[in-house]
């Protein structure tokens, strides 16, 4: 079963207290999501499996360690993911970048994809899916139907804010995927914001309305 981990380091606590406030304008929020998005990667690397290598310092031989496990790669669900990319990247700069576009048909409801473009050796890499907020959960887990329907066998979900029926939807749909937040909210209004979330991530990244 999947597990949920909520980043609640005090650093981006205080980061996302400004990034829900509706008076933070979208320069600020745009850094504010970045700075979390590197705290955030910081703690979904922890597990990353490390080797014994030998250098030389200019005083002896030292035995140190380097990363050793699957390369990394990140999916950012469009838009909104766009805008933890870059954070991310700062700390794991050879990542390679995927993206995933989806939309809600007004009618038949289902999600349509409308663009997909990933590394060629997704099956060999640890892939994080970036979801900003995990509202219903219906893109992600979407998202990830299609990732693994491409050959991609290890996925983590990150998200700055989930809901309790994003976090469901996820647990019932992909049981084998961890889903990093830095918190969590408890509901949705009834056109499926998050409650009190930050509003629509992508008009406050991009300053669209
Ligand atoms: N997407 C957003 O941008 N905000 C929400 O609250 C829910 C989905």
């Amino acid at each position: 079963m999947g597990s949920v981990y909520v980043f609640n380091h005090p650093l981006i606590q205080h980061k996302m207290t400004y990034i829900r406030d509706k008076n933070t304008g979208t320069k600020e929020f745009r850094e504010l999501v970045n700075e979390v998005s590197t705290l955030m990667a910081y703690e979904i690397t922890r597990d990353m499996p490390v080797k014994e290598v030998t250098v030389e310092t200019p005083v002896a031989k030292a035995q140190c360690k380097v990363l050793a496990g699957k390369k990394l790669g990140l999916v950012p669900i469009l838009r909104a993911g766009l805008g933890m990319v870059e954070g991310i990247l700062k700390l794991i700069p050879a990542a390679k970048v995927g993206h995933i576009g989806l939309y809600r048909d007004p009618e038949t409801l289902e999600p349509v994809h409308y663009y997909a473009k990933m590394p060629s050796d997704i099956g060999e890499r640890e892939l994080i899916v970036i979801d900003p907020m995990l509202a219903t959960g219906g893109s992600a887990s979407e998202a990830i139907r299609a990732l693994k329907k491409m050959g991609a066998k290890n996925i983590k979900l990150m998200c700055l804010i989930a809901a309790a029926p994003g976090i469901d939807r996820i647990k019932k749909d992909h049981d084998d995927v961890d889903i990093y937040v830095a918190a969590v909210d408890e509901t949705l209004n009834e056109k499926s914001y998050i409650v009190p979330g930050l509003g629509d991530a992508g008009d406050r990244l991009f300053g669209t309305k």
